[in-house]
């Protein structure tokens, strides 16, 4: 993401919060793994989103008006020593040269520097709750100002930070939007290496395999623990142990994204593992699949967020019925909401930095209207686990979602992983042309 971009955001918060007011962000912190061994380090969503940069210890302020600078970052100064174990680190000049910053200091300084920042504004614009150590340091800070020689001094609001800027993350620019085409296309290539190699014998962690391989090689990494669950096991909505082998005649369910310079994709397909879906699996995909094209129809500006919710609930529930799954007149199975059984979660969720996106999706406590620049995803699913009581044997065993990436646009919307087949007939002849 090129320097200009993180520079306009900071640009279009400072509009939105004004003279007078601060705001603070905090790196996100390392995470040990197993005694002295980290988790990879990967940035707060918007720390990155305001800054672009990578690295812990590390704290941004704002301070719009400011006369010797607005953007003010705390970072790690370099360390020869340091750096030999762990590789270079930006330091102070990096952080003013590289990434924009008017002025920048030693992170271990922070606390003779920040306070007397705070102390000269009136508002301070924080993410509370997010972060435990640095929650009780600035609270520390602003209980001495108030508690001062000279009387209550320093800002008399703490605003939430995330309630003004996950409403600019909802918002995706062409940039933005470019970077989640990017991630999607990754995904993409590695589902459709999936399609051609699945074979019944395999186990689902040689699968999985796939997808590190080429998220790796691409530059990218997973923006959650892929999920790839053959026969029963697709039933279970999180599964991500992967160690079943695959079973001819059994259908696989891989919910696999990538995450590309920050931006994440989330994509689903279910195939048949030996490439021709049975007559059971087809009639309940069939419905799966008009229910996720009907509600991608749905996403277009000046709709409600839910609209392709409930049609996916209405094309679910009429599937169930058409199959005697579920009797009942339609309006009542909806109300009573008879398909919740079978289809459990919602139909999608905002998609971003993060695969579970920032954004209200309600305003005024009503579903917000799609606008040019959101990004949802379309992901109705049917679910007959080996448990479900009172459905046909054969049914049972099958769980099936798809899942999609769709940009709202002016006019319609882009479907960023449209050229994964998703059709039953479309994923035979995939699958056929590689086996
Ligand atoms: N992969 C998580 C989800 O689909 O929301
Ligand atoms: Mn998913
Ligand atoms: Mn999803």
């Amino acid at each position: 993401m090129d320097k200009k971009e993180f520079l306009g955001r900071r640009k279009s918060l400072m509009d939105i919060i004004g003279k007078g007011g601060l705001a603070i962000l905090s790196a996100a912190p390392e995470k040990v793994r197993s005694r002295d061994t980290f988790y990879d380090y990967r940035q707060d969503s918007d720390f990155y989103y305001l800054t672009g940069f990578e690295e812990p210890d590390s704290v941004a302020v704002l301070i719009p008006d400011r006369l010797e600078g607005e953007f003010i970052l705390f970072c790690r100064e370099k360390d020869q020593l340091k750096e030999v174990w762990d590789g270079a680190r930006e330091g102070n000049e990096g952080a003013v040269r590289n990434f924009g910053a008017d002025d920048s200091f030693p992170i271990s300084d922070i606390a003779d520097i920040l306070p007397g920042l705070i102390e000269q504004s009136e508002r301070v614009y924080f993410s509370m709750g997010d972060q435990k150590d640095f929650d009780q340091n600035l609270m520390g800070w602003i209980h001495d100002l108030h508690s001062g020689r000279h009387g209550h001094r320093g800002p008399t609001e703490i605003i939430d930070l995330g309630h003004v800027l996950h409403e600019m993350r909802l918002f995706k620019s062409k940039k933005e939007i470019n970077l989640m085409k990017k991630s999607a296309k990754i995904a993409l290539d590695a589902h459709s290496k999936a399609m051609s190699i699945c074979k019944p014998g395999l186990f689902e962690y040689e699968i999985e395999a796939e997808f590190l391989r080429e998220f790796k090689r691409r530059g990218a990494d997973c923006s959650y623990p892929p999920i790839v669950a053959s026969g029963n096991n697709a039933c279970v909505l999180h599964y991500t142990d992967n160690s079943s082998v695959l079973n001819d005649g059994d259908l696989i369910l891989i919910d696999a994204g990538c995450e590309y310079q920050f931006y994440a994709s989330d994509i689903t397909r279910t195939f048949p593992i030996n490439g021709i879906f049975s007559e059971p699996q087809r009639e309940i995909y069939e419905i799966v699949y008009s229910a996720n094209q009907e509600a991608i129809k749905k996403v277009k500006a000046g709709n409600h967020w839910d609209d392709p919710h409930n049609i996916a609930v209405k094309e679910i529930t009429k599937g169930l019925k058409s199959l005697g799954i579920i009797s009942g007149s339609l309006k009542s199975l909806i109300k009573e909401k008879a398909y919740h059984q079978f289809f459990m979660h919602k139909t999608g969720h905002w998609l971003g930095i993060d695969v579970h996106d920032v954004g209200d999706y309600k305003v005024a406590d009503k579903w917000r209207l799609l606008e040019p620049g959101m990004v949802t995803t379309v992901e109705p699913g049917i679910y007959i686990s080996n448990s479900s009581k009172g459905v046909k044997k054969h049914w049972k065993g099958i769980g099936i979602r798809i899942e999609d990436d769709v940009c709202v646009t002016k006019n319609a919307n882009i479907v960023f992983s449209q050229s994964l087949p998703s059709q039953a007939e479309d994923i035979e002849n995939f699958m056929r042309s590689f086996h």
